[in-house]
């Protein structure tokens, strides 16, 4: 007989407490410690079979099968292994439903889709508007963990996805649907499913600020993988990343628009960031710029106004760090002589991507100078490489890979840093400076 007692649990990261706190000791978050009935017994587990010689294992079962969707078996390093979870993370609205019956659709073979938080008729809806209603794709409108394995166990699918796993619960568990233990429980009972029967199953998972539903965060431990689908909700750009992955690399990007009929994967994202630029405007230069694996060229744009006086300057930034964008600000005004501070600075990236890379920094630099000064660059221009707190351009990773992409999409000559290898491109001439005031005199802009 089970023997049940009361615990705190971390919406957020799981940690559970004796006592309640204002603050989770596990991961510092404050008010995410909910009350939770544990369960105390131990469940029986099958032992998944008999200790063998390595060279006798066969490695092919587990080698990774395309899911015919490209952007996301690029992200897995070719596909889903067999026996495999997958945690898909992301905001609600992001389109994780959205992909996920594409890539049922796509998958061939005789697929499950289980939804526990919207009726078979919206999924049905959904599906004909994703031109996904396939006779092999099985629909099971169920919360109820029991049922659900039993409908795995029915319709022998070769791809499980459950739609999410914060609505699923499992009576036997006790606490309320979305807690902690129902939702790291079911987690563990689907991955046992999955290994047992060899099938690749995904799990959507919301993430929320507020924290009301357990947090994928607490499953990252239990699954094989993790994917974070992001994106801003007013841009068409969703981005999907993997945080985790034991079957390959965790550093691929994959890239997505999302459309009336779908997710349409972005096989040549350079050509759509840079689709809408209006060249021999000031304040706007282009980064060569590297995401994982992937190179992207990103517009950076700035523009400045002289702030009034006796109030401090005002900073906005979107898709740049805010804090990073402080630091170039100092820089400009300490080590080039740019007035910065009198100056109201609005910057941002074009098309809704947030970047976080070192390689953007002297083009955000070269942008905003030249929107004080009025002087547009050049259009055939790039700039990368990192800027220091001395003024310095430092080196960044993957140059041949930026310069490559600047070179096929027609740019003719790249700022870099002094250090930067020669580019293999012979219509790309690397012009190299070792400081901001030479950048900035390169570009042909006055500091
Ligand atoms: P959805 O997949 O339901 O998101 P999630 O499962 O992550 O909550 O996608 C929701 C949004 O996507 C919704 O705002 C409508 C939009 N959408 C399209 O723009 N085109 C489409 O073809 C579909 C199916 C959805
Ligand atoms: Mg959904």
């Amino acid at each position: 007989m089970a023997k049940s007692r009361i615990e705190h649990v971390c919406t957020d990261c799981g940690t559970t407490h004796t006592k309640w706190a204002g603050q989770c000791s596990g991961c510092g978050q404050w008010n995410t410690l909910v009350e939770e009935v544990a369960i105390a017994s131990v469940p029986t587990i099958a032992p998944a079979g008999a200790a063998a010689p390595i060279g006798r294992i066969d490695p092919q079962t587990s080698a990774p099968r395309p899911t015919g969707v490209d952007e996301l078996d690029r992200v897995l390093g070719g596909g889903l292994v067999p026996g495999s979870v997958t945690l898909l993370g992301g905001e609600p609205g992001i389109g994780k439903s959205t992909l996920l019956l594409q890539v049922l659709a796509a998958a061939g073979g005789t697929s499950l889709y289980v939804t526990a938080e919207e009726s078979a008729q919206q999924v049905r809806l959904r599906a004909e508007r994703l031109d996904a209603v396939r006779p092999d794709l099985w629909l099971l409108s169920e919360t109820a963990l029991p049922h659900l394995v039993n409908a795995i166990d029915d319709t022998r699918p070769e791809l499980v996805v459950v739609d999410s796993i914060q609505t699923v619960h499992d009576p036997a568990l006790g606490s309320p649907p979305g807690s902690v233990v129902q939702v790291r429980g079911c987690a563990q009972q689907l991955v046992n499913a999955a290994k047992q029967r060899g099938i690749p199953v995904v799990l959507v998972g919301h993430v929320t600020k507020e924290g009301s539903l357990a947090g994928p965060r607490v499953l990252e431990h239990v699954v094989d993988t993790v994917l974070a689908f992001e994106g801003e909700r007013h841009h068409a750009l969703r981005l999907l990343r993997a945080t985790k992955h034991r079957f390959g690399p965790t550093n691929e990007l994959g890239l997505f628009e999302m459309a009336g009929h779908g997710l349409i994967g972005v096989p040549d994202p350079s050509e759509l960031f840079l689709g809408d630029r209006r060249t021999g405007i000031p304040g706007s230069c282009i980064a060569p710029t590297i995401d994982g694996q992937r190179p992207l060229m990103i517009e950076v744009q700035a523009l400045t106004t002289p702030a009034p006086p006796n109030v401090p300057a005002r900073r906005t930034t979107q898709g740049i760090d805010s804090n990073r964008m402080a630091l170039l600000l100092a820089v400009l005004q300490q080590r080039a002589r740019v007035p910065t501070a009198q100056h109201d600075v609005y910057a941002s990236t074009v098309g809704g991507v947030r970047l976080a890379e070192p390689g953007l920094d002297l083009a955000a630099c070269l942008a905003i100078v030249s929107a004080m000064s009025d002087i547009p660059l050049p259009p055939d221009l790039v700039a990368f490489g990192e800027v220091g707190l001395g003024g310095e351009i430092r080196q960044v990773a993957h140059t041949p890979r930026r310069l490559a992409e600047a070179s096929r999409l027609g740019f003719k000559r790249a700022i870099g840093p002094r250090n930067a290898p020669e580019p293999e491109a012979s219509n790309l001439r690397l012009i190299r400076v070792a400081t901001l005031p030479e950048a900035i005199a390169a570009a042909g802009l006055r500091g």
